[in-house]
């Protein structure tokens, strides 16, 4: 797939069906992710697939209820997390820059952004959802004290391509000074 044609088509499916995602597929988009920039190259995120029933269930109960629907009927959910106190400082633990934590919001982003597009041409829909109880999802995967939750992934395979939500302009999003 052209990375044109993936870009515009990538779209959020809230609804998925049954077929498995192969644990081959979740590494190949892991794969893809590593190659995003970072901070300093830093590369703090981090992905927890989440195959098993009973930990979907304990994400579930995460959810709010218009998150309800992909997060049950995803195949696979994944949370991304990011190793705090890197991305934005500098060696003496001080922030580098007036953005603080910001960047490591930004690497986490930049890293999503690689992980859906290759979901997309492999396949795959995908919703980044970023509404959720946080301590429930970090006990649920038994995050380590140096891992922020940021953003929760339902993927899966699905039938129904999504319409696409109305864009701005490029007049409106780009000034050229
Ligand atoms: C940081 C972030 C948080 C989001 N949170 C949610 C969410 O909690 N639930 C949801 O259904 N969609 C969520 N979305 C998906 C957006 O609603 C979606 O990307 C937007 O409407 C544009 O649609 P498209 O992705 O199909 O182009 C989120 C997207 C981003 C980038």
């Amino acid at each position: 797939m052209e990375l044109q044609q993936c870009i515009e088509t990538r779209r959020s499916v809230r609804k998925f069906n049954n077929q498995e995602v192969k644990d081959e597929v979740i590494n190949e988009l892991v794969e893809a992710a590593k190659f995003a920039p970072s901070w300093k190259n830093t590369q703090v995120t981090r992905y927890y697939a989440i195959k098993s029933q009973e930990k979907k269930e304990k994400i579930l109960e995460a959810m709010p209820d218009f998150n309800q629907e992909a997060t049950k009927s995803a195949s696979v959910i994944i949370v991304s997390t990011v190793v705090t106190l890197r991305s934005g400082y500098n060696r003496q633990g001080e922030f580098d820059s007036p953005k603080g934590k910001g960047w490591q919001m930004y690497d986490c982003g930049c890293s999503n952004m690689l992980f859906t597009l290759k979901a997309k041409e492999l396949g795959l829909g995908t919703v980044i959802m970023g509404i959720y109880d946080e301590e429930k999802v970090a006990k649920t995967i038994d995050l380590p004290e140096n891992e922020e939750v940021v953003s929760v992934i339902a993927m899966g395979y699905y039938e129904e391509e999504p319409q696409m939500p109305k864009r701005k302009g490029v007049d409106v999003l780009l000034h050229i000074i």
